[in-house]
């Protein structure tokens, strides 16, 4: 039991306060600070983080309980093993893994060992899900886990060996790159572009470009710059999402850490165009381990005037970007969610209209993009419009970065062209034999093989760059179970139809396998699941049955009539 000092909690809260503020936006770096102190929040943390940011204790409870990361016990050990449980590490063994975890350790998931030692649980997508099984300890990643390996992790955990002897950033393969991942540029090159033009001319080569937002809802960038732009306002906030947390993608993790330059220059460019003078990295917590890399390259932007007042001796032209940090929650790559949870609240999804380039941030005009679409935007300035679209289709100009996983020879990054049908993309990665592919992640779509000529574009299937490929042997309905569950988890629990409704599909994918589903009650499931995507008040819950509806659909007689294994 740890014997708390009052005095020295309000000192780490002052003296937190004068690198993250004093207003409530500040509550979850504080609160991520203090529990990397502590191990976890106890009450009296809680508390005086409170008092401190003149809000009420109940409201930091709500904070806290709301976010997977945050641990509101003593009880947890000192290394808290994360095995990924989401659909690319289930199909490359987590289930293995997980035995021998439980079997090395003597408890059960959900445990902690009695020596104080190791907690197991297991968590969503860890963004290495073309090198599953992916386990995360503390904040350090393990790939490829093999049962084989796990005495070998949990003996070096013991001897406190686990700083050391891993490496920081697990890499990627980069299987086929573009003209977007091959370019040559130099730090600040797409900026010093950018500013030797107007700031409507930016926006203006942006809109001839065609370019679109890379998440997968694919609004184009130049409307969102314009709007923005155009808002008055003293302040305005340019946010880069990078909480990507879709099942299957990872690629943006990799953008971060070998394109990190050209994704602030991309920020910038933005800042300038619509006049915003700050911005923020919106960073999964999963990936804790990029920040360092982050932090010392926008230190260097400062010293080289890319960052700062004046930027590169443009007169009144000042902005600076400030990491912030997510805390597990999936439902923050809303972009109105991520507003929330960067002002210090729980990563609920606000009503819109208004929308963040009207009333954003702190009420103040506020443009959200995507990793990829920051360098995307970047590189068109140097390079120009008629370079990018030449890619891709009419509707979807350009190349699309995907992240590649599952029954494949090749998994891993691809850039490869919008419009792109699924059957060349199969053959690049070496997956031809496949029986669907999930497209566009948990949220997504499983195409069957009698629509591998379908298309990869906003005009026909979009996709924010996830790809999973199911072979043959896939069990469909326990990728439907995977995915729903996932949901279930995930689901922010503010609107009944997805908090609701996701359960009762889950537990209709349960009677599935069991064999007790009648015909009927499925389609009545089918009704619901519809009424989860008109109904829903967020993009989550209104895509949350998408993977359930495609499978039911692609896949009816392989689930209907199941003999249960003990039958
Ligand atoms: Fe496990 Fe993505 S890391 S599915």
């Amino acid at each position: 039991m740890q014997v708390l000092d009052r005095v020295k909690i309000n000192q780490e809260i002052s003296d937190l306060k004068k690198t993250y503020g004093d207003d409530r936006s500040a509550l979850l770096p504080i609160l991520q600070e203090l529990q990397e102190k502590y191990g976890y929040l106890p009450n009296l943390v809680m508390q005086e983080t409170a008092h401190a940011l003149g809000i009420h204790p109940v409201e930091v409870e709500s904070v806290a309980s709301f976010y997977s990361f945050f641990r509101r016990k003593e009880k947890q050990g000192k290394y808290v093993l994360r095995l990924c449980q989401t659909i690319s590490c289930d199909l490359s063994g987590k289930a293995k893994v997980a035995r021998q975890l439980e079997n090395e350790l003597g408890i059960k998931f959900g445990e902690t060992t009695k020596d104080g030692m190791f907690t197991l649980e297991y968590t969503n997508c860890l963004g290495m899900c073309d090198q599953g099984p992916a386990l995360l300890i503390n904040d350090r990643l393990f790939a490829r886990v093999t049962p084989e390996k796990v005495p070998q992790i949990i003996a070096d955990c013991r001897r406190d060996f686990i700083k050391s002897e891993f490496p920081k950033v697990v890499p990627s393969d980069v299987r086929k790159s573009g003209p977007i991942l091959s370019h040559d540029l130099k730090p600040g090159e797409g900026l010093k572009a950018a500013l030797k033009n107007t700031r409507s001319g930016v926006i203006g080569l942006i809109r001839e470009s065609g370019l679109k937002g890379r998440g997968g809802a694919g609004f184009p960038t130049a409307v969102k710059w314009q709007l923005a732009g155009a808002a008055q306002s003293a302040k305005k906030f340019v946010v880069c999402n990078a909480d990507e947390g879709e099942p299957g993608t990872f690629k943006d993790r990799y953008l971060l850490f070998n394109h990190t330059e050209m994704i602030f220059d991309g920020m910038t460019i933005a800042a300038y165009a619509i006049g915003a003078d700050k911005g923020f990295v919106y960073l999964r917590g999963e990936y804790l381990y990029l920040k360092k890399h982050l932090q010392e390259i926008l230190e260097k932007r400062r010293q080289n005037n890319l960052l700062g007042e004046n930027i590169l001796g443009k007169e009144g032209f000042n902005f600076d970007i400030e990491i912030r940090m997510g805390s597990g929650a999936y439902v923050c790559g809303e972009e109105t969610a991520l507003i929330e949870s960067l002002e210090g609240y729980r990563g609920e999804p606000r009503n819109r209209p208004p929308f963040p380039v009207d009333t954003g941030f702190q009420n103040h005009p506020t443009i959200v993009n995507n990793v990829e679409t920051f360098l995307d935007a970047a590189l068109i300035c140097v390079k120009g419009a008629k370079w990018f679209n030449e890619h891709g289709t009419e509707k979807s100009s350009g190349t699309k970065l995907f992240s590649v996983s599952g029954d494949c020879e090749k998994p891993g990054i691809y850039e490869l062209p919008f419009g792109i049908t699924i059957e060349q993309l199969l053959k690049e990665v070496k997956g031809e034999n496949a029986k669907a592919v999930q497209i566009g992640g948990a949220s997504g779509r499983c195409v069957a093989r009698k629509d591998f000529n379908r298309t990869i574009a906003f005009e026909d299937i979009s996709s924010g760059g996830s790809i999973i490929v199911f072979g043959p042997q896939v069990d469909m309905l326990e990728v439907a179970i995977n995915f729903m569950e996932f949901f279930v988890e995930e689901s922010c629990g503010q609107c009944t139809p997805c908090r609701e409704g996701n359960v009762k599909l889950l537990e209709g994918l349960k009677l599935l396998e069991e064999g007790r589903c009648s015909a009927s009650y499925l389609n009545e499931l089918m009704r619901l699941a519809e009424t989860i995507q008109l109904a829903s008040k967020c993009g989550l819950g209104q895509s949350s049955p998408n993977a359930f509806v495609s499978i039911i659909e692609n896949f009816k007689s392989e689930i209907l009539g199941r003999v249960p294994e003990k039958a």
